[in-house]
């Protein structure tokens, strides 16, 4: 199970909207016989790929497989046929598909095939790997990664608005590394304002740029910044109902999708909806602090990577990456669990989760 995880995590960042899978076919022994993992969403699952070679498989093959075999017809057929097709007899499961719609369904008809079926092995190694797609599958929502970075005292920028650099060259690499990783970028009306940040993964020589997007009420943000000048990219304005028709007039001459709540400021539930409507299944929020409270108020928010310099702001009039939450009691304040430390030259990168809601 664990050559399976490392061949799906091969295709890791690639596959959306499907989850990763990695699939290992071997004899009683452990020898592996052959093996695959899902490329692309469109491309053969990871058992058709370790099963092509075989018109039927030796007697005591076994197949181990990260999530649940499929069955039911989506682009491609039910792998649960192939593999009674296969003749294979016993089959390892890492963890069952989280889709409601599908959950079980796939181990039930093959042990109603009588094929043996374990489920469980490396469980929870086999679930994690795919935290988006657990994520997006269940809940219709992009996963959201918040990302800051930030002083020792945990400032996101001068009391004057200056924050170019808090951090390092190992962590601003490291934060590219995180734009390739999500379908999309956003920032506030005030990071925009700021700091005209460019939104790119500068690391993808020819690959996917991630979409960018705004929040801005009225929708009144310089229309000489990178992102309204960036024709190359798919670019989105979460705009509240008080924007003006001549604005979102000027903004989609210049090729920039209005997307328009219908209260005076967009919600982000709201924007998350709208987002996986058009097959974003990912989102990297990269500030600022007013931006970042609403996701957290809203309990939207599922990995916070924090890179924390050894910088001290020291002014109560700094913005923190956390914004203004407002929260009066300590029983009442998000808890969020760590999960690694990386050292990245002076800095330190923390990866959270933020409770479930
Ligand atoms: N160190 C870092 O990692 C980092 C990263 C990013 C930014 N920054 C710094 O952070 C500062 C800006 O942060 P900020 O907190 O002032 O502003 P911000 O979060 O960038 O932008 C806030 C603005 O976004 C608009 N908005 C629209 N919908 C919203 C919603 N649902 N929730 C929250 N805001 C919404 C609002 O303007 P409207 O009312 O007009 O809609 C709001 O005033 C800059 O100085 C920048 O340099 C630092």
């Amino acid at each position: 199970m664990q050559r399976a995880i490392t061949l799906a995590l091969q295709a890791q960042f690639k596959t959306e909207p499907n989850p990763i899978v990695g699939a290992v076919l071997t004899d009683r022994n452990g020898q592996v016989l052959s093996e695959g993992f899902h490329e692309k969403a469109g491309s053969p699952h990871a058992e058709v790929v370790a099963l092509r070679h075989f018109e039927t498989v030796p007697e005591d093959a076994i197949l181990f497989v990260t999530l649940e075999p499929c069955s039911h017809h989506g682009k491609t057929p039910p792998c649960t046929d192939l593999i009674l097709k296969k003749n294979v007899k016993t089959v390892v499961v890492g963890c069952q598909d989280p889709n409601p719609l599908v959950s079980g369904k796939g181990i039930a008809a093959l042990r109603a095939n009588g094929v043996f079926v374990t489920t469980g092995v490396c469980e929870s190694a086999c679930r994690n790997i795919n935290r988006v797609f657990n994520k997006h599958i269940v809940s219709h929502l992009p996963y959201l990664t918040v990302k800051a970075a930030v002083s020792l005292d945990g400032k996101i920028a001068m009391a004057s608005g200056e924050s170019q650099w808090i951090t390092g060259e190992l962590s601003r690499a490291k934060g590219h590394e995180l734009r390739s990783q999500h379908q999309a970028i956003a920032v506030g009306r005030q990071t925009l304002i700021n700091d005209n940040p460019r939104l790119t993964d500068r690391r993808s020589a020819k690959g996917r740029q991630p979409i960018q997007i705004v929040y801005a009420s009225r929708g009144d943000i310089p229309f000489d910044s990178f992102f309204v000048k960036n024709r190359q990219t798919r670019r989105i304005l979460f705009a509240g109902n008080g924007i003006q028709p001549e604005m979102v007039k000027r903004l989609c001459a210049e090729g920039v999708e209005v997307f328009i709540d219908d209260r005076s400021r967009p919600t982000v539930l709201w924007s998350l909806e709208r987002l996986y409507e058009i097959g974003v299944c990912s989102l990297l929020i990269e500030g600022g602090g007013e931006l970042i409270a609403s996701m957290i108020r809203e309990k939207v928010a599922d990995q916070l990577c924090l890179f924390l310099s050894g910088k001290i702001i020291g002014s109560s009039s700094a913005i923190s990456w956390t914004g203004e939450l407002g929260i009066e009691k300590l029983a009442d304040v998000p808890h969020l669990s760590f999960d690694h430390i990386e050292k990245l030259g002076d800095d330190l990168m923390l990866t959270c989760f933020f409770p479930k809601p």
